[in-house]
C-alpha cells in the first residue's frame, strides 16, 4: 500500500509514465441534479507485468464511491484505500495481465459552484475537465498522457444529450456517443439541457460532410450566426493553410453562461462561455465580434494542435496553447488586417505578459514546477508561447516552418508530446541547432535589448554599425539569464523617406553583437524590431524628430505605429514627472490622422494613447516610482491638448467616419468606427459630452453606444444613459455585464471605489457568475488610479471580493488575485497597503490551494 500523500509542488523532473495502459473507457451517466450516478468501466493492463504496481486513480473528495470491482470481483477492502484526492488499489489485488476496473460513484452537480467537473448552469448539465476536472466526475488516471477511446451513455430527462465523438444511439431519455480518437480525460465533455441549435454543414477537402451545430438556450438562436460563419471560415482556413481536415461526422458547440474561462476544445464538443458565441449588432461590439471569430477559430484549431497531438504533462501546456494562439493570430490576420492584428497583439502582450514577466509571478512558457496547474493558464504560456513560435518561424523561414509543421503532424499524430519533441521536429526539418533557442521556453523574463548606432563615412560611401546588447533581469528562482538568440528585423530609411534597405533579419546570439551595413550613400534612419520580431524591450537613443520621421515614413506598419507610440510614451512619462513634453507628438499625430490614404484602423491605433497601467510600467522600467494620480493627470492633459489643437480635424473625422447602411462586423466597418470613437474620446474632453449624448441616443450598434456611454461616465454625465441601457437590456446578461464593468472603469478615479461598492451591493450583482464578477471587480481594477488609490480602499475592495469568492470558486479567486502582481513597483505607502491586503487574503481560513499559491508567490 502506498504511503505517499499528495505532493504540494509538482516537478517536471519527476515525470514518469503511468504504470498502466488504458485502451477503452466506458461511462454511463444517470443525471440527477443533486445525485448523479457515474459508472465507469476502464480496460486496463499493466505496462510492465513483471513489475507489479499499485493502481492509483485520481478522485476528488466529492466522489462518493458506491461500487468497485476488478474483473467483476470486489477486491479485498484491505487492498483498497481512499486517500485525500485518490483511490489506491494495491498491486496485490490486481491481475498481471489485462483487466477491467468498474466503479460507480455518486456526485452532486447542483452543489458544484466551482464550474469544474460536472456542474449545472441555468438548468443544464455541463462539464469542464481541463486541466484536472475529470477527477471530480469519476475515479480515473486524470493526466494527459493516458489516452483512451470513449463510449458514453447519458440518461436524462433533458432534451439534448451530447458528448464527444459521433452519436451512435438515441432513445427517449437516453443517448450514446462514441469517440474513436483516443483522448485524455481533460478533453471529455458532456452536456444535457433543453437547448436549441442553429445548424449548418461543412464538406471537408476529402469530400466528407460534417454536421455543424451551435447549441444555445431557447431565445438565443438568432445571435449565433456569426459564430457559425466563423466556424466555417476556420475549418476552411485550417485545410488551406495547414492541410488539416476535420475528423468526425459532427462538430458541436455549446454556449453556457457560467464558465470560468473563454472556451474549451473538448473533442467534437467545444463548450463556450456564451459571451464568445452570442452576438447581435444591438448587443455586441466590434471587439466582441472579433474575439468570437478568433476564439471559435482557436478552439477549432485545437482539434489538431491539442487533441490529435496533445501534451505529455501540464508543464507542456504551451505546446498546445502557444501554437494554437499563434494559429488563431495567423487566421485573424488573414481574415482582417494583418498590421492591425499585429499591433493589437503586441499591445496585449505588453499589457499582460510583460507585466507578468516583470513581477513576482514571472515564469517561463514551459515552467518546471507548479502547485496548482490552473494558475498557469497565463499570458506567458499563451501569448509568449505564441511569440516564441513567431520567432522560430522568422528564424527558419516560411518554407522551413511549413516543412516542420508537416513533420510534426506526421510524426506525432496520436501522441502526448513535449516541447523537446516540438523542437526536434524543427531541427530535423531544417537542420538547425535549436539548443540556444530553447532558452525562450525555459527561461522567464523579458530581455532588454539596447541598440547603439555608429555612422562612419568612408570612400565607399558610409558604413552604419548597429551594436546590440541584451540583458535579462533575474526572475523568481532564476538568477542568471544566459544570452538568447534574438531575431531582430531591421530596415533602413533614407533621409528623403525612401527605404534604402528592405527588412532583414539580424540573428543575435551573443550578449553583445554588432552588425555592419556598408555602401550607404547618406546616413539612414534605422527602423528596428520591425513587426515586433522578438518579445523584447528595445531601447535606443533617438530624438523626437527622428521618431516623427519614422511615424511619417516607415514602410513597416508596426514600426511606424511604434514610433508614434514612443513619442506619446516619452511625453507621458515626462509629464507624469512634472516635466514638459508632448508638443512633437501633438504635431505629428495631426499629420498622421489627416492622411486619408491611411487605414482608419491604423490611425485609430495611433490616436489612442497608452493607458495608465502601461505608462506606470514604463515609468517603473526607467527606475522611477510610478505615481498613479500624476500618470492619470498627465494622460488627461495630453488628450486635452490633442483635442484642442486638432479640434476641427477631429470633428471632420468624427463626421466622415460615420458608417451609413446596415451594420456589419467586418474589418472595414469596424475600422471606421474605431477611428470615429477615438476622435469622439478626444472631442468629448472639450465639447461637454454633447456628441456622446447624441451618439448614445442615435447609434444602432453597441460599439458606438458603449463608447458614447463611457465618454458620458467620464464626465460624470452617465446616469440617464445608464438607466436607459438598464431598462432596455436588464434581461440580457451579456449586456448587463458591460453595464457593470463600464461604470467603475470609466468613472473618475476618486469616485470609482464608491461606485463599485454600490454596484456590488445590488441584487443583480450575481457575483457567483464568473462573467459578472470579472465585469465589476476586473472593470474596477482596470481603473488604474482607483485601484491604486493612496488610502488603500481599492486594494481592500478587491481583496474583500477575492476572499468572498475563494471558497465558492477558487479558480476565479486565484486569477483575480493576480491584479496585485504589480504591487512592488509603487511607493512605500501603497506597497504597505497592498501587502496588508495580500496578507489578509493569505490569512483566510481554509484558503484554496489555488489562491494560496498565487498569494504566496506575490508576497515572497
Ligand atoms: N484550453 C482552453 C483554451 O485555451 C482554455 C481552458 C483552460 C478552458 C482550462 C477551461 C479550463 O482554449
Ligand atoms: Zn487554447
Amino acid at each position: 500500500m502506498t504511503q505517499e500523500t499528495r505532493q504540494i509542488v509538482q516537478y517536471l523532473a519527476d515525470y514518469r509514465p503511468y504504470p498502466f495502459l488504458l485502451s477503452e473507457t466506458r461511462l454511463d451517466f444517470t443525471l440527477i441534479p443533486d445525485a448523479t450516478r457515474v459508472k465507469a468501466v476502464l480496460s486496463l493492463a499493466p505496462r510492465d507485468p513483471d513489475t507489479p504496481e499499485d493502481l492509483v486513480l485520481d478522485g476528488g473528495a466529492g466522489l462518493k464511491l458506491i461500487a468497485l470491482t476488478v474483473n467483476g470481483q470486489k477486491p479485498d477492502p484491505a487492498h483498497v484505500s481512499r486517500e485525500e484526492e485518490r483511490l489506491v488499489i494495491a498491486a496485490a489485488a490486481l491481475p498481471r495481465s489485462a483487466f477491467t476496473l468498474e466503479t460507480e460513484v455518486q456526485i452532486d452537480p447542483a452543489a458544484n459552484t466551482t464550474f469544474e467537473g460536472l456542474y449545472m448552469s441555468g438548468g443544464m448539465f455541463c462539464t469542464q475537465c481541463e486541466a484536472e476536472g475529470f477527477r471530480h466526475i469519476t475515479f480515473y488516471p486524470d493526466r494527459p498522457d493516458v489516452m483512451a477511446t470513449f463510449r458514453v451513455t447519458i440518461r436524462s430527462d433533458r432534451k439534448v444529450l451530447l458528448s464527444n465523438g459521433n452519436p451512435v444511439g438515441q432513445a427517449q431519455g437516453m443517448a450514446e456517443w462514441h469517440d474513436p480518437w483516443p483522448k485524455p480525460s481533460y478533453l471529455f465533455a458532456l452536456v444535457a439541457g433543453d437547448l436549441v441549435s442553429i445548424s449548418d454543414s461543412f464538406t471537408t477537402m476529402s469530400g466528407r460532410k460534417v454536421d455543424l451545430n451551435i447549441w444555445v438556450r431557447p431565445g438565443d438562436q438568432d445571435r449565433a450566426d456569426y459564430a457559425m460563419e466563423s466556424l466555417i471560415r476556420s475549418m476552411k482556413w485550417d485545410e488551406e493553410v495547414y492541410g488539416r481536415e476535420y475528423d468526425l461526422d459532427v462538430f458541436n458547440i455549446v454556449a453556457v453562461d457560467d464558465f470560468n474561462m473563454g472556451a474549451m476544445e473538448n473533442k467534437g464538443l467545444n463548450i463556450f462561455n456564451s459571451k464568445l458565441v452570442l452576438a447581435s449588432p444591438e448587443t455586441a461590439t466590434d471587439t466582441d465580434y472579433e474575439r468570437i471569430e478568433g476564439v471559435i477559430a482557436h478552439e477549432y484549431f485545437h482539434n489538431w494542435t491539442g487533441n490529435r497531438i496533445t501534451c505529455r504533462d501540464w508543464f507542456q501546456l504551451c505546446l498546445k496553447e502557444g501554437l494554437t494562439v499563434f494559429r488563431d493570430q495567423q487566421f485573424t490576420s488573414d481574415m482582417r488586417s494583418a498590421p492591425v492584428k499585429r499591433i493589437e497583439d503586441v499591445q496585449a502582450l505588453r499589457a499582460r505578459q510583460f507585466r507578468e514577466d516583470a513581477g513576482p509571478l514571472a515564469h517561463p512558457p514551459r515552467p518546471d514546477h507548479y502547485e496548482e496547474i490552473n494558475n498557469f493558464y497565463t499570458a506567458t504560456v499563451y501569448e509568449k508561447g505564441a511569440e516564441v513560435i513567431g520567432m522560430l518561424k522568422r528564424l527558419v523561414g516560411d518554407a522551413g516552418y511549413a516543412k516542420a509543421l508537416d513533420l510534426y503532424f506526421d510524426r506525432h499524430d496520436g501522441d502526448a508530446a513535449t516541447i523537446e519533441d516540438w523542437l526536434q521536429v524543427f531541427e530535423d526539418a531544417t537542420g538547425r541547432d535549436l539548443a540556444q533557442f530553447k532558452r525562450w521556453y525555459v527561461d522567464a523574463g523579458t530581455p532588454h535589448l539596447d541598440m547603439v548606432e555608429q555612422w562612419s563615412a568612408d570612400d565607399a560611401g558610409g558604413r552604419l554599425t548597429l551594436t546590440f546588447t541584451q540583458e535579462t533581469a533575474p526572475t523568481p528562482g532564476q538568477p542568471d539569464k544566459p544570452a538568447r538568440v534574438i531575431p531582430i528585423a531591421v530596415g533602413l530609411i533614407g533621409p528623403n523617406g525612401d527605404e534604402v534597405l528592405p527588412t532583414r533579419i539580424l540573428e543575435m546570439t551573443q550578449p553583445q553583437q554588432s552588425f555592419d551595413f556598408e555602401g550607404l550613400g547618406a546616413r539612414p534612419v534605422v527602423s528596428a524590431l520591425r513587426d515586433f520580431s522578438a518579445p523584447v524591450i528595445l531601447t535606443r537613443r533617438i530624438d523626437d524628430a527622428t521618431r516623427a520621421f519614422l511615424l511619417a515614413h516607415d514602410t513597416d506598419p508596426f514600426a511606424r505605429w511604434e514610433a508614434g507610440r514612443e513619442l506619446a510614451m516619452t511625453a507621458l512619462v515626462s509629464l507624469s514627472q512634472g516635466q514638459p513634453g508632448g508638443d512633437d507628438y501633438v504635431t505629428a499625430i495631426g499629420e498622421l490622422i489627416a492622411d486619408d490614404s491611411a487605414d482608419p484602423a491604423f490611425r485609430a491605433l495611433c490616436l489612442n494613447l497608452p493607458g495608465d497601467e502601461e505608462i506606470a510600467t514604463r515609468v517603473f522600467s526607467l527606475g522611477l516610482t510610478p505615481d498613479p494620480d500624476a500618470i492619470h493627470a498627465a494622460r488627461q492633459d495630453l488628450a486635452r491638448r490633442i483635442a484642442q489643437t486638432h479640434q476641427d480635424l477631429l470633428a471632420r473625422i468624427y463626421d466622415r467616419m460615420q458608417v451609413t447602411g446596415p451594420y456589419a462586423p467586418d474589418a472595414e466597418g469596424s475600422a471606421r468606427r474605431a477611428l470615429r470613437i477615438a476622435a469622439l474620446g478626444l472631442l468629448n474632453r472639450i465639447d461637454g459630452g454633447q456628441r456622446a449624448q447624441v451618439l448614445f441616443g442615435t447609434a444602432g450598434n453597441m460599439t458606438e453606444r458603449m463608447a458614447a456611454l463611457a465618454c458620458l461616465i467620464r464626465l460624470g454625465l452617465g446616469d440617464d444613459a445608464l438607466a436607459i441601457l438598464h431598462q432596455e437590456f436588464q434581461d440580457n446578461r451579456l449586456v448587463m455585464d458591460k453595464w457593470f464593468s463600464v461604470q467603475p472603469m470609466a468613472a473618475p478615479p476618486d469616485s470609482a471605489v464608491a461606485i463599485a461598492r454600490d454596484l456590488a451591493a445590488r441584487p443583480d450583482f450575481e457575483w457567483k457568475n464568473p462573467n459578472r464578477f470579472r465585469a465589476l471587480i476586473g472593470g474596477f481594477a482596470a481603473n488604474h488610479a482607483a485601484f491604486h488609490a493612496k488610502d488603500g480602499a481599492g486594494y481592500d475592495f478587491v481583496a474583500d471580493w477575492i476572499m468572498r469568492m475563494d471558497p465558492v470558486n477558487p479558480q476565479i479567486a486565484a486569477r483575480m488575485s493576480s491584479l496585485f502582481e504589480t504591487w512592488p513597483r509603487y511607493d512605500a505607502a501603497r506597497r504597505e497597503k497592498a501587502l496588508a491586503a495580500l496578507e489578509r487574503i493569505a490569512a483566510l481560513d481554509g484558503l484554496s490551494r489555488n489562491t494560496r499559491e498565487m498569494v504566496s508567490r506575490m508576497i515572497a
